[in-house]
């Protein structure tokens, strides 16, 4: 990093606390992946766009990169396993998940508080990481179950 210290960067930034989403996608011909991620954010209305930022040294990279859509995820407290699976190096496969079959190609797991299932809009580089813009298509939101939190490095409970 050029001026910033590179740690107490990423601490600082770990102030803002997030929700947490699993993104899934399937590139025809392979089996379907998900990565966990906190950098899921709305974007537009009119048209329905949302975003999230893929680092470059994933090992998902290849498949993000040539995929015509994902679904956004978003995870119930009760999903912490899941987002602790998806976010291991080289074990990307949904086996054993709860999922279903997206009108985008991609399969959207049943149990999150809610799904985004989008086409590509654009890809944008930015630095290490790939600003992936998605077209929602369809959306659900099944439950109204607590939902898992970020903060500082850490997963948390939101005060009731
Ligand atoms: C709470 C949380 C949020 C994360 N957010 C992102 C993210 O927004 N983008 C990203 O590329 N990786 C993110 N990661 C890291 C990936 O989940 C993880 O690097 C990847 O699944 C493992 O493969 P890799 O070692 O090849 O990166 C996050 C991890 C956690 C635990």
């Amino acid at each position: 990093m050029t001026s910033l210290d590179s740690r107490a960067f990423r601490n600082a930034l770990g102030e803002f606390a997030t929700g947490v989403a699993i993104v899934t996608t399937q590139v025809e011909g392979q089996d379907p992946i998900g990565i966990t991620v906190n950098s899921f954010s709305s974007v537009s209305l009119d048209p329905p766009l949302i975003l999230w930022c893929l680092d470059k040294g994933s090992d998902r990279l290849s498949a993000f990169e040539v995929c015509d859509g994902f679904t956004i995820n978003i995870l119930a407290a009760e999903q912490l396993d899941l987002s602790n699976r998806f976010s291991r190096s080289g074990q990307p496969g949904l086996e054993g998940v709860p999922v279903r079959d997206g009108v985008n190609g991609c399969p959207y797991l049943t149990g999150a508080l809610a799904n985004f299932e989008c086409s590509i809009d654009a890809r944008h580089d930015a630095g290490d990481h790939i600003i992936m813009v998605g077209r929602v298509l369809a959306f659900h939101q099944p439950s109204a179950a607590t939902p898992l939190i970020y903060h500082r490095g850490g997963y948390c409970a939101l005060a009731p």
